[in-house]
């Protein structure tokens, strides 16, 4: 689709922000550069090799419109209005660095990488902030954007589930907000129970480095009966695989080779799926388009998401707190 309407001078073209522009932030702005209509993107990261390397990204994508771009260290360069803003640095200066956007910015709209922040009182504060400067903001737990989860809704409508999830080392704390979120986009419900009691008692730390991560089995059960069963093998090279069964159907996603197969009744044949799995490079792009002409995207809300991040967060605080000496008083994940 050309979205000739767009076809605004460059004066008028939408402000995008981009604030931090390591691996994930870098495929954001691979997205943003497919956004059909032209952009002013600024690109903030304190980083100058980040930076170099979110250049190099950019430039490999044959963009479809002329947008402008420029790269900056410091974020009081950002524009005095911006439209759209991504936040994908670490959780640990996530608060820090909305708090600068919007005291330098009049900012519209938001997506927030997640994990969100590392302190309960962060959640609450930077509600009240977007509250007050009335700005939209979605996090991008984003799974419910990605064709192949995204259109198992419908047919896993009011159907109690049994969602497995297993891998080696893909990391609990990092990943479970996504199939978490998923869960609860699928169930339409936003309470439900962690039990962490199968955890692996050994803490390790993240790849990313200052942060902590976890494996072993975590469950999580709804309302209607439906139960999660997330586990991470601390040994071997297990694919990460995500099955989701109903009495009617069975979804299975090899994140990893990124196949993906749809199982029905009554044959219960394993069948291809014509919905892909899409990188992020792929989705952001969309996402962006459907923000800045509708104000509207199928990410989870912020309050949607804060509920589901605190759920999670408190429990895997308990966790770590009950099984290393050093006692935290923060989620030292992101
Ligand atoms: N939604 C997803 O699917 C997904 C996937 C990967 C990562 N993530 C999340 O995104 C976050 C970032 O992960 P990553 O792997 O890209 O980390 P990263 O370390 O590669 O990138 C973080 C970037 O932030 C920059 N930065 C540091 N301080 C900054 C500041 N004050 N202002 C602006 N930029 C600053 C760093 O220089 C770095 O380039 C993590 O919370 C991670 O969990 C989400």
């Amino acid at each position: 689709m050309v979205f000739e309407t767009w076809g605004l001078d460059a004066m008028n073209n939408y402000n995008v922000v981009l604030i931090g522009a390591g691996n994930i932030g870098s495929r954001h702005l691979q997205g943003l550069a497919k956004v059909k209509f032209p952009l002013n993107i600024t690109v903030i990261d304190p980083f100058e090799q980040s930076l170099k390397v979110a250049e190099e990204r950019f430039n490999q994508i044959k963009p479809t419109a002329k947008h402008s771009i420029n790269f900056n260290l410091d974020i009081k360069n950002v524009p005095d209005q911006t439209d759209l803003a991504i936040i994908a640095t670490s959780s640990n200066i996530r608060r820090s660095v909305t708090e600068e956007l919007i005291k330098n910015s009049k900012v519209k709209n938001i997506i927030l990488e997640k994990l969100l922040f590392q302190k309960k009182s962060d959640f609450q504060f930077i509600e009240k902030l977007l509250h007050k400067n009335k700005i939209k903001t979605w996090v991008n737990c984003s799974m419910r954007v990605t064709p192949f989860y995204q259109n198992l809704k419908p047919i896993f409508k009011n159907k109690r589930i049994v969602y497995l999830l297993t891998g080696t080392k893909f990391g609990i704390a990092t990943q479970a907000i996504h199939f978490i979120d998923h869960m609860a986009y699928l169930l339409n419900d936003y309470n439900f129970e962690i039990d962490t009691s199968d955890l692996d008692k050994k803490i390790l730390d993240s790849k990313r480095q200052g942060f902590k991560e976890l494996t072993g089995t975590m469950n999580i059960k709804f309302k209607n009966g439906s139960t999660g069963v997330f586990s991470d093998f601390q040994s071997g090279d297990a694919p990460i695989i995500a099955q989701i069964i109903s009495d009617e159907t069975i979804a299975t996603a090899n994140e990893t080779t990124r196949e993906v197969f749809i199982s029905k009744s009554p044959d219960w044949n394993m069948q291809p799926s014509k919905d892909p799995l899409l990188f992020q490079s792929d989705m952001t792009n969309s996402v962006t388009e459907e923000i800045l002409k509708t104000g509207k995207c199928n990410l989870p809300t912020y309050s949607e998401s804060a509920q589901v991040h605190l759920k999670l967060l408190e429990e895997l605080l308990k966790f770590l707190n009950s099984n290393s000496e050093k006692k935290y008083d923060y989620y030292p994940f992101t």
